[in-house]
This record gives structure tokens, sequence and C-alpha cells, in this order.
């Protein structure tokens, strides 16, 4: 069964394919499609079929899609933007007869979220569900592995300046997700189904303090955060913008004591 992976070259996409050979797939059955074809030399060296597909372009996505299972991964763009992508990525899937769409979708995809991804991510599983394909949703929890980036600057911080007050998130590692796709990407029954990808545990930022503190041997301790506060450390600390802007979903769900959990 032939399988597409878009975004393939980005972090997640490409721990999916890895993950996808990983449990013995031919990789002759496994279509990286990429924006740039040439940034996916290490997959085409593996006899990965690199095709391009750009979300941004309708045509491209037709021709990519020639094959019987295709893993959609968002891009970083504005809510409204990628609910455009996504309606041409589902076109083009009914146009080439793709039997299956699996979808990276979020946690908290709920009308109450103050993520301002959250009118993105609705739009995204209703697409999906109306499309006529079947479909798999895998709602991913909040990367760990920023976190884990992010340790030399928390060790000089002495704290993690993450404004969620009491509430608790199960971080959930990039590594993790690419093996439960590609378990949902090789084998059958996942149809209709929405599957939450979590980490085993939903920590407080404080007890993630406490977590830091042990792994380094440093002391890192809690100390309450305003968004304010952890849009400066993240400044401070190059993160990125996308990353930053998730500030917005901390605060919004950390006040109400249930930060993602
Ligand atoms: N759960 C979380 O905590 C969390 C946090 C941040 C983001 N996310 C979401 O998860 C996604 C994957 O994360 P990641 O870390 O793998 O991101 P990433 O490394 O930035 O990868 C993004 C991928 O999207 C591709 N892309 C961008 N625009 C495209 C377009 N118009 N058409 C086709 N492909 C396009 C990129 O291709 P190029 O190589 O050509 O640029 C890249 O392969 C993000 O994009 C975001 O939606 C989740």
């Amino acid at each position: 069964m032939a399988m597409g992976i878009m975004g393939a070259t980005g972090e997640l996409g490409h721990r999916t394919v890895e993950a996808i050979l990983a449990r013995g797939t031919a990789a002759e059955q496994v279509i990286a499609a990429v924006r740039t074809p040439s940034s996916a030399a290490d997959l085409l060296a593996r006899d990965v079929e690199v095709r391009a597909a750009d979300y941004d372009d309708p045509d491209s996505l037709k021709t990519a899609f020639a094959c019987d299972r295709v893993l959609l991964i968002p891009t970083s763009a504005p809510s409204s933007l990628r609910a455009r992508q996504y309606d041409n990525a589902i076109a083009a899937a009914s146009a080439a007869a793709v039997r299956h769409l699996v979808h990276y979708g979020f946690v908290p995809t709920m009308v109450e979220s103050p993520f301002q991804i959250t009118p993105f991510l609705l739009s995204a599983e209703s697409a999906l569900r109306m499309s006529g394909l079947a479909w798999t949703v895998l709602r991913n929890s909040v990367f760990m592995d920023p976190i884990v980036d992010w340790v030399p600057a928390i060790v000089k911080m002495k704290t993690i300046p993450l404004p969620t007050g009491n509430g608790r998130c199960a971080y959930i590692t990039r590594d993790d997700i690419a093996r439960a796709a590609a378990v949902v990407m090789t084998t059958s029954g996942h149809e209709e189904k929405v599957y939450n990808l979590t980490g085993p545990k939903a920590l407080t930022t404080a007890q993630l303090c406490g977590v830091v503190a042990k792994v380094t041997g440093k002391p890192v301790k809690p100390k309450p955060a305003s968004g304010f506060d952890y849009v400066e450390a993240c400044r401070a600390s190059g993160v990125s913008t996308e990353a930053t802007r998730c500030a917005c979903l901390c605060t919004g769900r950390s006040a109400r004591g249930t930060w993602m959990s």
C-alpha cells in the first residue's frame, strides 16, 4: 500500500517517515511529499519516492497524492491560510482517489479554546469528516522537544517561566508521535477514529521544574510567571515566534486550571 507523507522535510514529518521505515515498510511504498524535492535528498538516497507537493499549489497535490493513504501535517501558517491549504489537500485527495486521510491535529480542539489556531483545527477535522474519504485524526499534545532544547536557558533562568498557573500538560516527544502515526499509517482499523497522543503524565510547570532540576542537578525552582514573562524569556532565548505565540494558549487554559491535561 503506497502512502504519502506531507511535510516530510520537517521535524515531525521526517521522523514519521523514519518511523514508518523502521516498522519494515518497503521504502518504495513511502512517498515523501515535499515543497522542495532537493531538500529530501537523504530520503531519496534510501529509495523513498520524493514528489513535489505544495499546499498552496493544488495541481502539485493532485499529482503527489496518487497513492492509497496520505498523512497531512499542518504548516505553521496563520489559521485561515492553513484552512485553505487543507481545503486544497482534501480536494486533491478526492480527485486522486486517495482512500484514507490521516491528520495531525492538536489536543485542545474545542470551540472554547483560546488558542489562535483553534479555528483551523476545528475546520480541518470537520472538512475531513465531510470529505467522503476514510479519515483518522491524531490529536497531538504539546511537543516536549522545545522544552528539552530550552534546558540550557532554563538552567540560567533557574525557573521555567511558563504562565500556566496550576494547569497541567502531558508533553510528548515528536518521536513518540511519529511512532504512533507509523502504526496508523501501516495497519488497518483506524478509520473514523480520533486518537489523543499525549505523554504518560500531565505535569504542572512546578513539577516540570523538578524534572529539569533532577536531570541537570541544577537549582530550577517554580516561580509564578505571567504571559509577558514568558514572551520576554522566549525572545531572550531565541525561541521561535510560533512557540512564543502559544503564550496565549498557556495563559487562557491555565487560568481555568486545565492546561491541556
Ligand atoms: N504540538 C505542538 O506542540 C506543536 C508545536 C509547534 C507546531 N506544531 C504543528 O506541527 C507541525 C509540524 O511541526 P514540525 O516541528 O515538524 O514543524 P517544521 O519542522 O517547521 O515542519 C513544517 C513542514 O511543513 C512544510 N511546509 C510549510 N509550508 C508548506 C506548504 N505550503 N506546502 C507543503 N509543505 C509545507 C515544511 O516544508 P519546507 O521544508 O519546504 O519548509 C516542513 O516540512 C507544525 O507545522 C505545526 O502545525 C505543533
